[in-house]
């Protein structure tokens, strides 16, 4: 454990109130961050990693339990105390296209995050557009392009010059690479990594990916349905996955695919995700569960060490 974490979760959970119904999101997750290191996020599509992503940045508001970037209590910091964190903490999706205006250059685009948050003068801002650039490995005259002029991994790139124009010290990465090519794919994580090297950013990194999340990670947690059901340092995960979920994952996805729509691989897995809306009794991966038994079925199992750092939440540990 981290003895001063940039971030701390300790038991959040989120639930959305749908229709009169309450939808559980996340439940009860805890992590811990150093800086300068990534946390890998996987799991199913609907298992909660975009909602926690959310939840360290505060753009969402967790319902329990605490999170602390940088040392700072911000579960529940009014807006004005946390603006000057939000420069801090960023985000990178799937699709940047969808948060940039279409009638904005990539230049203007990436000058408005610096003037919003008011960092230098025009003139500065300017000059600083042409450096994110080349950081990301663009040619300067990328700024007078509008973003539909772009290739998916270049406009990939913007986003990540964008995060980058603010100087923040965490970057939750939304699976940022899971809609490109896959020689595009490997490009932009080895941007990633570089730039987290030189400019000790740290990352959660979201994907269905699991050998992304491996590539990059230094350490994992795997989701269900909100819950965290396993979590290790990257290579003891996939060396010695304990909990029967993460077996599976990793039976579904060996290799970076070929295809990227393959991330369809992973719904592959017996039987259908349960409801968020009434998750089932006991350990809620057991409807889907080979090894299932009466236990698994009524009692709900706590987290278990399989080392010290290696934990996964199974009744058939031990
Ligand atoms: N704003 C919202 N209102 C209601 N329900 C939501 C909202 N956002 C997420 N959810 C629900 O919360 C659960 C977790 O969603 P989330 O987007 O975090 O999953 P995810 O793991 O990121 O999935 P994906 O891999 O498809 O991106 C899902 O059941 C989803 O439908
Ligand atoms: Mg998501």
């Amino acid at each position: 454990m981290p003895t001063n974490p940039l971030v701390k979760v300790e038991n959040v959970s989120k639930r959305f109130r749908v229709r009169g119904r309450e939808l559980h999101a996340v439940s009860n997750v805890s992590f811990e961050i150093e800086a300068g290191k990534t946390f890998g996020l996987v799991g199913e599509s609907g298992s909660g990693k975009s909602t926690l992503g959310r939840l360290v940045l505060r753009l969402l508001d967790a319902n329990e339990g605490r999170i602390t970037f940088n040392g700072k209590d911000i579960t529940n910091l009014p807006n004005r105390q946390l603006r000057p964190l939000r420069q801090e903490m960023q985000i990178i999706f799937q699709d940047p296209q969808a948060s940039m205006s279409p009638r904005m250059t990539i230049g203007r685009a990436i000058e408005d995050a610096m003037e919003i948050h008011k960092i230098g003068t025009k003139q500065s801002r300017r000059k600083r557009v042409d450096e994110l650039l080349e950081r990301v490995g663009l040619p300067s005259f990328v700024k007078y392009a509008f973003p539909h002029e772009l290739s998916g991994g270049q406009l990939q790139r913007i986003g990540i010059a964008r995060a980058l124009s603010l100087n923040p010290k965490l970057i939750v990465c939304d699976e940022p690479v899971s809609a490109l090519d896959v020689s595009i794919q490997v490009q932009v994580i080895h941007l990633l990594q570089e730039l987290q090297r030189d400019l000790n950013l740290t990352y959660i990194f979201i994907a269905h990916n699991l050998a992304v999340v491996e590539y990059l990670s230094d350490e994992i947690a795997v989701l269900y349905l909100g819950e965290v059901v396993e979590q290790a340092p990257a290579e003891k995960l996939f060396k010695n996955p304990s909990h029967p979920y993460t077996q599976v994952l990793l039976q579904s996805i060996l290799k970076i695919p070929e295809d990227p729509s393959s991330r369809q691989k992973m719904t592959h897995i017996q039987g259908e995700i349960p409801s968020p809306f009434n998750p089932p009794s006991g350990c809620t991966f057991h409807p889907r569960c080979p090894f299932a038994t009466d236990v698994c079925r009524t009692q709900k199992p706590v987290a278990k060490h399989v080392d010290d750092d290696h934990k996964a939440t199974c009744h058939l540990i031990g």
